[in-house]
């Protein structure tokens, strides 16, 4: 292995084990690769062999967010937490995604929307889901093992396993299987 590289995991290794142990409720497993990102404070479980890229947001906001083995989150993508977001493993999380686990309230049109509260529900995408460029997920959704979501859809509704659904809001129009 290139010495560069070598430099690098050890880099990692080093740092994925300091914020393990120094922060509550953050677990990265040592091999994860975190590139300049923020993981803000909270439940957040890393698995192994995730690589989470540029500017990624990581933001339990009171909820959870785990995510399995060998994930990745590229550029630019927010996730957060309040409802709580389960990711399995070998999931593929484009550029430019956002997976947010609550609503505003909004049923008093006399008061501040930001003074009404929220509802969090939770979203779980299952194992070798591909979430295209620019995807958003919106909250209570489960998007079944093995679906693709093409680029630009939001995902407003649960989506069944092997599905390719694209749009706004997201429609299945293939089935893998
Ligand atoms: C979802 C996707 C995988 C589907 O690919 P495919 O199975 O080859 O599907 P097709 O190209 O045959 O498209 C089928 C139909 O869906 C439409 N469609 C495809 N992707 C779409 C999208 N993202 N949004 C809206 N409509 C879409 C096509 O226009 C086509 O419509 P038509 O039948 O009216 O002509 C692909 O279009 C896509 O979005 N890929 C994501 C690319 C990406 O984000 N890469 C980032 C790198 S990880």
């Amino acid at each position: 292995m290139q010495i560069r590289k070598k430099l690098f995991l050890i880099i990692f290794l080093i740092k994925n084990l300091f914020l393990t142990y120094f922060r509550k409720g953050l677990s990265i497993s040592s091999d994860v690769q975190i590139r300049k990102t923020q993981i803000r404070k909270g439940k957040i479980s890393i698995s192994r062999g995730c690589r989470i890229g540029m500017y990624v947001i990581i933001d339990p906001s009171n909820g959870f967010i785990n995510i399995g083995e060998y994930t990745s989150i590229h550029d630019f993508s927010v996730i957060s937490g309040m409802g709580g977001v389960s990711i399995g493993k070998y999931v593929a999380i484009a550029s430019q995604c956002a997976i947010i686990a609550s609503n505003h309230v909004y049923i008093n049109p006399e008061e501040y929307i930001k003074r009404q509260g929220n509802t969090a529900k939770g979203i779980v995408i299952e194992d070798d889901v591909w979430l295209g460029i620019g995807v958003k997920v919106l909250d209570g959704v489960t998007i079944g093992k093995g679906s693709i979501i093409g680029a630009g859809s939001i995902v407003t509704k649960s989506i069944p396993s092997y599905s390719i659904a694209v749009g706004i809001p997201a429609k299945v129009i293939k089935n893998r299987k």
